[in-house]
């Protein structure tokens, strides 16, 4: 028997991203915050007693057509993880965690787990650093208009969730480099992108942007691969990504343009070809005539800077 566990024990699979669903679900005082770090304590720390705790809960639930996939997910870290996959761990938690980010997510794994990395988009590092830039724009939009938001680099865009939800958007673009990253973030952002593109992912290296009288031209395609040419005069321009492209994008920008950016001092990822030492490094790389917010947040692997102002 003890074998056997260590057989399984090999398989593992890692699952960080219950460390960015921590942080979200601290942050906004979930009311079943509990119930959610017993799962994490389980399925992380192999936390005999959290397991029990679930398991009785599964018991109480009474069974159905998930019971026996959750008992897997619930006893993983003893028994190996052999039919335990990102999707099946988001969907028993949605099963027992009551949050609407959290269903979007556990809705979207079963469209993308294969190509979607939930490692790295929902790392500690990455939710802290959405939740802080959500905070900072709330004091500073104080309308909470932003219109025509371009985002550039903006990977899957699940942040999109918090923008929609804080702020009056009319258009959301995410101009990524990534094809794959296209359909990604249009289906993770469905609400909107379906109904009327309010929200649509655009294939485009964001240094090919070319501004004519503050707008500029873009394609993309639409569900019958049609490419559909945009004309896009943005309001505001955010990039999240700025330490994996030189500052081509953001001299282009026309000035007056309402920026905000992140980058950090991440050196050692050989994705980040552009990091900065401190803020005053990243305030002189992009310079502003105006700033409205500055500064810096550790998330315990790196240090993000932030900096929120017009060009
Ligand atoms: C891996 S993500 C990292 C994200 C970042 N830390 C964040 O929070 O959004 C970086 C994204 O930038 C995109 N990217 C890098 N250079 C780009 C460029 N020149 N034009 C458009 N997208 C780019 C990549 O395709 C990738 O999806």
């Amino acid at each position: 028997m003890s074998q056997q566990i260590e057989e399984n024990s090999v398989k593992q699979l890692t699952l960080h991203w219950l460390y960015g669903l921590d942080e979200y679900f601290t942050h906004i005082n979930h009311p079943q915050l509990e119930k959610y770090l017993a799962i994490k304590n389980a399925l992380i720390h192999e936390n005999i007693w959290k397991m029990q705790e679930l398991a009785m809960s599964e018991v109480y639930r009474g069974p159905t057509e998930n019971t026996e996939e959750f008992f897997h997910i619930i006893f993983s870290r003893l028994t190996g993880y052999e039919n335990v996959t990102h999707r099946k761990v988001l969907n028993y938690i949605s099963h027992c965690v009551d949050d609407d980010f959290l269903r979007r997510i556990s809705y979207w794994s079963s469209l993308c787990e294969k190509k979607a990395n939930f490692n790295d988009h929902f790392s500690r590092g990455q939710i802290k650093s959405k939740i802080w830039l959500i905070e900072e724009l709330n004091k500073i939009l104080d309308n909470k208009n932003i219109g025509t938001l371009v985002h550039y680099g903006g990977w899957y865009a699940t942040i999109a969730y918090f923008l929609f939800n804080n702020f009056n958007i009319d258009q959301y673009y995410n101009i990524e480099a990534d094809e794959e990253c296209i359909w990604i973030g249009d289906e993770f952002n469905y609400p909107q992108y379906n109904a009327s593109w309010k929200y649509k992912g655009i294939h485009m290296d964001v240094n090919e942007i070319k501004y004519t009288n503050n707008s500029f031209t873009a394609y993309t395609q639409n569900k019958q691969s049609e490419v559909i040419e945009l004309d896009i005069k943005p309001n505001f321009i955010l990039n999240t990504s700025c330490e994996h492209m030189d500052e081509t994008w953001y001299n282009n920008l026309p000035e007056g343009s309402i920026v905000a950016l992140q980058t950090n001092n991440y050196f050692s990822n050989e994705q980040h070809i552009n990091c900065v030492g401190g803020i005053e490094e990243a305030i002189a790389k992009y310079p502003m005539s105006e700033v409205y917010y500055s500064g810096e947040l550790d998330t315990q692997l790196y240090t993000r800077f932030m900096v929120i102002g017009k060009k």
